[in-house]
């Protein structure tokens, strides 16, 4: 089987280093690593398949001289902005997990249960959706084309290492009651309705990224979302409570039926038997679940859901080594 070259930017992130083990355990064809990170890293030593791998600097230089077949970004949108096209002038493909590219016309947005076939479509640069983006469509797009999904309202319930090992440490932190470092007040035994920063129109950047990126993906630009994310001092998945309007009639048994049969969708909904998805049970797992699955009353057609996926896995890494896979198998 042909191997690949491919460079992991930010490779000692919370990201990064998941990515690694995603790579690893899908046993994507990977026969040379390159592990970039910061100036703060550079030198140290990174394990991937049982073999050591220097941490190289991120410089034009070091990325010219690499000729990566592939590329996967986690380092913030800043580091993407800079390199990714360097990447791509080199002739890599760069599947970018920041945020910088996901709303640029010429870059898909891909989540390959949903959208694969935009992945054609690069000319260089892929990007990786929001965490919290990608579990709730994994779920509504299956719904949207069996149904017609009129309206959304989300509220989520985010992990801390959503932030990075930045926010997982701060909760660890606070626990012997440390001062955050990263979020703006303590998240030990509290509750932030804040992540990102806040827009003139008084929702979050996070939320914007709800409501653009899931039309974006969706392929549906009339569809309307409202928004609310909130971090919750919870270590790793993000939980969802996902409220959903239909164009056509739509029973709670029959959105069950078809999330049962959807790609990469787990149903676990057993309210009687206290059966319902939570993100502590169900860490380092690819699948998004679903439980909590019942009528919305209040509208002719509508249904709630409670939607769990590993944010790391998932939410960033698992679906960017899916990208990859998909492309190396020349579907
Ligand atoms: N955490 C999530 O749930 C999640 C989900 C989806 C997307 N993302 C996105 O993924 C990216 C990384 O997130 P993370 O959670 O992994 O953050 P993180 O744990 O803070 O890691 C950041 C990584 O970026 C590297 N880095 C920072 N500045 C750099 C520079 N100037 N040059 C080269 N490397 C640099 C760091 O290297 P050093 O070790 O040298 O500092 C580290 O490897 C962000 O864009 C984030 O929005 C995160």
């Amino acid at each position: 089987m042909k191997q690949y070259k491919v460079a992991v930017v930010g490779a000692t992130g919370m990201v990064g280093r998941k990515m690694l083990e995603v790579l690893a355990e899908h046993k994507v064809p990977v026969g040379e690593l390159v592990p970039f990170a910061s100036a703060r890293s550079a030198g140290g030593k990174i394990e991937f398949c049982g073999k050591e791998y220097e941490i190289i600097e991120l410089t034009e230089q070091n990325v010219k001289a690499c000729k990566a077949d592939y590329a996967l970004f986690s380092a913030g949108a800043g580091v993407s902005k800079t390199f990714a096209p360097i990447f791509a002038e080199c002739g890599a493909v760069v599947i970018d997990n920041s945020s910088q590219w996901r709303m640029d016309e010429s870059v898909p947005l891909v989540v390959p249960e949903v959208n694969p076939a935009a992945i054609k479509l690069n000319r260089g640069i892929i990007a990786n959706p929001n965490c919290s983006t990608i579990q709730a469509v994994v779920a509504l797009a299956p719904l949207h084309k069996a149904f017609g999904i009129k309206r959304i309202v989300y509220s989520t319930y985010q992990a801390v290492s959503g932030a990075g090992v930045g926010g997982y440490n701060d909760l660890l932190g606070g626990i012997s009651g440390e001062a955050p470092k990263k979020f703006p007040r303590p998240i030990f035994a509290n509750v932030l309705p804040h992540i990102d920063v806040f827009l003139p129109n008084g929702y979050t950047k996070e939320e914007e990224k709800m409501i653009k990126e899931t039309r974006k993906i969706l392929g549906d630009d009339s569809l309307r979302i409202t928004a609310t994310t909130v971090r919750v001092p919870v270590y790793y998945g993000h939980s969802e409570s996902i409220n959903v309007e239909f164009e056509k009639p739509a029973k709670a048994d029959e959105v069950r039926k078809v999330l049962e049969k959807a790609d990469g969708v787990v149903v676990m909904d057993d309210s009687a038997n206290a059966v319902y998805p939570t993100p502590r049970e169900l860490e380092n797992r690819d699948e998004v679940f679903v439980g909590r699955i019942r009528q919305d009353e209040s509208v002719p057609s509508g249904v709630n859901l409670w939607v769990v996926a590993d944010n790391i896995r998932k939410g960033a890494a698992t679906n960017a080594v899916q990208i990859l896979e998909y492309i190396i198998s020349g579907k």
